[in-house]
């Protein structure tokens, strides 16, 4: 490591680094990760950078988020890769809990978020955000940040964390990240290894359907017969299955009513393109 980037595998050591540069009067910016990093993760790390003296990433495929079923076993572990472009990439510390360190044996706890959380991902994944705001809670409680960062790539999540830190008066402000995509558009994902060659091209259609289907509501389409164009569109494309095409308020993630938006928007994407579930979203704007 060139850079003398920190390497912590205990809470104690997390804890004694993190109380030495408070010492200091630094300022510390902190990305949670699953590991398998990208250059998407690699766009939050620079914008810790920015925001912070000093930016800590932990790595941790925190198993409470994934369901039964899931691809928690083959989630690709690349800590070796994922040490080292944290390094070419000025990270301070790096908190990697070993396994079995998060959760004791007693733990009986567990946090709920509503309102944002509700629908989207929880219709298809209803445990999900209770295990991402249990290991964020537990994460940024270890940590003590100044500031969070969080990618857009995941938007229910920003929100969801925005929502959790708040109500729970946590003195962290959440930063988001905007989502980074390949040449051709598609949002960066840890799980795009799984792809060949052909399921690569599929996924890249994603986007580019989803953008037209934006622009068509922009241009005052109804957001109801615009939505059913994309899902006809992915299938078309090769897409095996849609679990939703949603339009909501940007901020609340509230449904919007009235078939023809007069205001920005998000338009949210969930879809299975050959065994991998792709999520991605875009602004919408009226002009
Ligand atoms: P993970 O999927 O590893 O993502 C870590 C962070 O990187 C998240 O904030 C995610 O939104 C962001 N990210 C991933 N791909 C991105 C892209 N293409 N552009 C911008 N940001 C991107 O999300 C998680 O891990 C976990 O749920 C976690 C928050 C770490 C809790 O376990």
């Amino acid at each position: 490591m060139n850079n003398n980037m920190i390497i912590a595998r205990s809470e104690r050591a997390l804890r004694g680094q993190i109380w030495e540069w408070r010492g200091l009067g630094e300022t510390i910016a902190f990305v949670p990760t699953m590991g398998a990093l990208h250059a998407g993760h690699m766009s939050l790390v620079e914008m810790a950078k920015r925001e912070a003296d000093k930016v800590v990433v932990s790595i941790f495929v925190n198993p409470t988020q994934f369901a039964e079923g899931e691809d928690l076993d083959s989630y690709p572990r690349t800590e070796e890769a994922d040490l080292a472009l944290l390094d070419a990439h000025g990270a301070d510390l790096i908190y990697i809990p070993k396994d079995g360190s998060m959760y004791n044996a007693h733990h009986a706890t567990s946090i709920k978020v509503g309102g944002v959380a509700d629908g989207l991902e929880t219709d298809h994944r209803p445990t999900f955000f209770d295990g991402v705001s249990l290991v964020v809670t537990k994460l940024l409680n270890r940590v003590a940040p100044d500031i969070a960062v969080f990618g857009e790539k995941d938007y229910q999540q920003l929100a969801t964390i925005r929502r959790l830190v708040e109500d729970l008066d946590m003195p962290i402000q959440i930063l988001g990240a905007p989502i980074a995509r390949d040449d051709h558009g598609l949002a960066l994902s840890s799980r795009n290894q799984y792809f060949d060659a052909e399921g690569l091209a599929i996924a890249r259609r994603l986007n580019e359907i989803m953008r037209h289907c934006a622009l068509q509501m922009e241009r005052g389409e109804n957001v109801d017969v615009a939505r059913d164009i994309a899902a006809k569109a992915l299938l078309t494309a090769g897409f095996s299955g849609i679990d939703y095409i949603e339009v909501r308020s940007p901020n609340s993630l509230t449904v919007l009513e009235g078939g023809i938006l007069n205001g920005p928007a998000r338009l949210l994407v969930a879809a299975h393109c050959r065994g991998v579930r792709l999520i991605d979203n875009f602004p919408v704007e009226p002009h």
